[in-house]
């Protein structure tokens, strides 16, 4: 095995959003494609190897050309997939827009609460059909997994980028973006940023007992503020185009902490509570 790396499993996932597509900077050392019992995923899971020789799963959201709008994402899928090949913590990286003045474009956020806004169209569960679960969703994202991050955030601050904590997220369902009415509504909740993607990722994470976290790129100020442009795909993309290298930059200094916290079991206490969420009787 390379490096001073020992461990054979590919225990952290990365998932990339619009914008990241791919992971280049890492060596490219494997691909897995198959079907899982909820399809295809949005697309090959590349394997690759950081510096160190410690492995992570990436994948990308929105497939290779960005050919699933938000709705169509097969997120169960993805996630089966990623679970599948032993994954345990995931890290999703997601465009988002400000609703607050303060988060700025091109500022990173990582979210603490969801205020579900989709529409109950994308499958939510793996849990249906006879075999029935309810899982806690009060905290959807992994507070251990988001200090870990939060801890680099010197990162960014050297490239002019400020990292946000403890935010809350609202999901909208798209793939249009919101009317001015829903955006000051959605600030009126105490919402401070929004995106089309966190739901139901977090969701089925949380049934798989993988550790999530989103890791979220401001690219505008939706359509509240006055004085500012309104969103456009053209802004989203070119904001998240200049945020590529920062992101990546995140990731390569997060990885080394991430992979000492799994050895030393810092993630352990995110498994087993599925044991205590099933409803249908073993009859
Ligand atoms: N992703 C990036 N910007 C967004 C916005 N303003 N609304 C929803 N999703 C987004």
């Amino acid at each position: 095995m390379a490096g001073n790396n020992n461990e054979d499993r590919v225990r952290i996932g990365v998932i990339g959003g619009s914008g990241i597509y791919e992971v280049d900077h890492l060596k490219t050392i494997d691909e897995i494609y198959y079907e899982t019992p909820w399809g295809y995923p949005s697309s090959k899971i590349t394997i690759a190897e950081d510096p160190c020789g410690f492995k992570i799963a990436f994948l990308s959201r929105h497939g290779k050309g960005h050919k699933y709008n938000p709705s169509e994402i097969p997120t169960r899928a993805n996630l089966a997939l990623l679970k599948n090949i032993g994954v345990e913590v995931i890290i999703a990286f997601s465009a988002v827009g400000s609703l607050r003045e303060e988060i700025k474009p091109k500022d990173f956020v990582l979210p603490d609460q969801i205020i579900d806004r989709t529409k109950g169209i994308r499958p939510s569960t793996f849990f249906e059909d006879g075999l029935i679960a309810h899982v806690s969703f009060a905290d959807p994202f992994n507070q251990i997994l988001s200090e870990l991050i939060y801890k680099h955030k010197n990162v960014l601050e050297e490239e002019g980028s400020t990292l946000h904590q403890n935010k809350t997220l609202v999901c909208m369902e798209g793939p249009a973006f919101s009317t001015k009415a829903e955006s000051n509504l959605y600030r009126s909740w105490g919402c401070d940023i929004i995106n089309m993607t966190a739901i139901p990722e977090a969701k089925l994470a949380k049934e798989l007992e993988i550790a999530y976290q989103m890791v979220c790129m401001s690219t505008d100020y939706d359509c509240w503020k006055q004085g500012e442009e309104i969103v456009t795909v053209e802004m989203v993309v070119n904001n998240m185009t200049k945020n590529t290298a920062n992101s990546k930059k995140l990731l390569e200094a997060i990885l080394p902490d991430l992979r000492q916290s799994l050895s030393d079991g810092k993630f352990e206490s995110n498994k087993g509570y599925m044991n205590h969420s099933f409803i249908t009787s073993k009859e």
